[in-house]
């Protein structure tokens, strides 16, 4: 058996803590499943920064360039407000995407039966729901140039951020959407503003053409992406895939996130194009939610978008696919159970902390994989 090489980046925050339970679940599948994970890890974020200066070192991309997969946890936090932009915690998130040419982000918000209560929205609004926002994740206003803040001169400065997407850039993530929405209910909705923006008239040209030549057997729907948000909350279950632009996917999914009970919930995958040779991604699994500040270091964080963006890992970077659905399984059970974090603790539950939440998780999985 190939060893599978897995680069770890806690990061800040909360992140170290979710990525602890992720190393249970490995250590138990290395040494009672007799899986071949070869972990290595480094820094990321606020506390590269505390240790060389910037983001990320360069030792630590040309590790995750090299990696079969990356597992990142969060970064980010009050202390680093006040690092230069170029060197902040999140530049380092930034860099591993544009680098390792990540261009899809899949977001998947799946709301458990368990939680049909926690969630902001009525029961019977998000009960079973099950979508997929996938994200153009490597380019658009995130990474357009310029990007820069000019002097004007007379006391007044100009904050520039630049919106920019070539066919190309749109043709691969749309293929994406369509290709994912034939595994699921086969309907794609894109969101873009073609009302406003010369770049959301392009993204609905290429992304209705993409369809016609290429996928012509899948639902596709157009929505302005502010009416999306809005049919997001009001009616969550009208959508299978959605796909849109980086910045519109980002703000989306944390909106899907809270329909799901908590951002502690959502796990995401990001993916670069399959090698023409070996048919093999670059990937980094990472959480949606970020370094929550406000409860890091007090051992409280919900760990399960961490260990779904883990199962996300065995499932799109090593096919392990019974090993990936067990995993999702042992969530779905410890949910079932009334265990909860904070985040998504009910009346009734027994509310526990990060590492028994992660402990409750693999008890099941080894029920299951037994
Ligand atoms: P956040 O996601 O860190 O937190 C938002 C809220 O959700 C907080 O109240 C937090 O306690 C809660 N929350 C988030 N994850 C949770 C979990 N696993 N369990 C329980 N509660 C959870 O977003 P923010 O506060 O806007 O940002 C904090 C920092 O994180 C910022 O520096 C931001 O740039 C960064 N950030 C990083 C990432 C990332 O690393 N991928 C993503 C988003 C934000
Ligand atoms: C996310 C985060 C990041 C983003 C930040 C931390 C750079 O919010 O992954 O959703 O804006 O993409
Ligand atoms: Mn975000």
């Amino acid at each position: 058996m190939m060893a599978k090489n897995l680069f770890l980046l806690p990061g800040d925050g909360i992140g170290p803590e979710a990525m602890g339970e992720v190393r249970k679940i490995i250590g138990y599948m290395n040494s009672a499943m007799k899986a071949d994970f070869v972990l290595d890890e480094g820094l990321v974020g606020g506390c590269a920064y505390d240790a060389y200066g910037a983001a990320i070192s360069e030792e630590d991309m040309a590790k995750a360039m090299k990696a079969d997969a990356v597992l990142f946890g969060a970064v980010g936090g009050p202390k680093w407000d006040h690092v230069p932009y170029e060197v902040r915690p999140e530049a380092g998130l930034l860099r591993l995407r544009k680098d390792l040419e990540l261009f899809a982000n899949l977001r998947p918000a799946i709301c458990y039966p368990a939680l049909a209560s926690a969630s902001s929205l009525k029961p019977e609004l998000v009960e079973g729901l099950d979508i997929l926002i996938v994200r153009e994740l490597t380019g658009g206003v995130y990474f357009g140039e310029p990007k820069e803040i000019i002097d004007l001169g007379n006391g007044q400065k100009r904050g520039i951020d630049t919106q920019v997407y070539d066919t190309y850039e749109i043709e691969r993530i749309a293929s994406v959407a369509f290709e994912l929405a034939r595994t699921r209910k086969n309907a794609v909705c894109s969101m873009e503003k073609r009302n406003v923006m010369k770049s959301g008239v392009l993204w609905n040209q290429v992304v209705t053409e993409t369809h016609k030549r290429s996928y012509p057997d899948v639902k596709l729907e157009h929505m302005l992406a502010d009416a999306g948000g809005m049919q997001l909350v009001r009616q969550p279950k009208q959508f299978d895939v959605i796909v849109t632009d980086n910045l519109f996917g980002d703000m989306l999914s944390d909106v899907a996130a809270m329909l799901t009970g908590s951002l502690g919930m959502l796990p995401s995958a990001s993916l670069g194009a399959p090698d023409a040779k070996t048919g093999k991604r670059k990937a980094l699994y990472e959480p949606v939610h970020g370094s929550a500040p406000d409860i890091a270091g007090k051992g409280i964080a919900n760990p399960i978008a961490m260990i779904a963006s883990f199962a996300m890992c065995l499932r799109y970077s090593f096919n392990m696919v019974k090993e990936a659905d067990n995993l999702e399984k042992a969530i779905a059970n410890v949910l079932d159970q009334g265990i909860r974090t904070g985040d998504i603790m009910a009346e009734g539950c027994q509310k526990v902390g990060t590492s028994e939440m992660g402990d409750a998780i693999l008890k099941e999985f080894a029920n299951l994989s037994a």
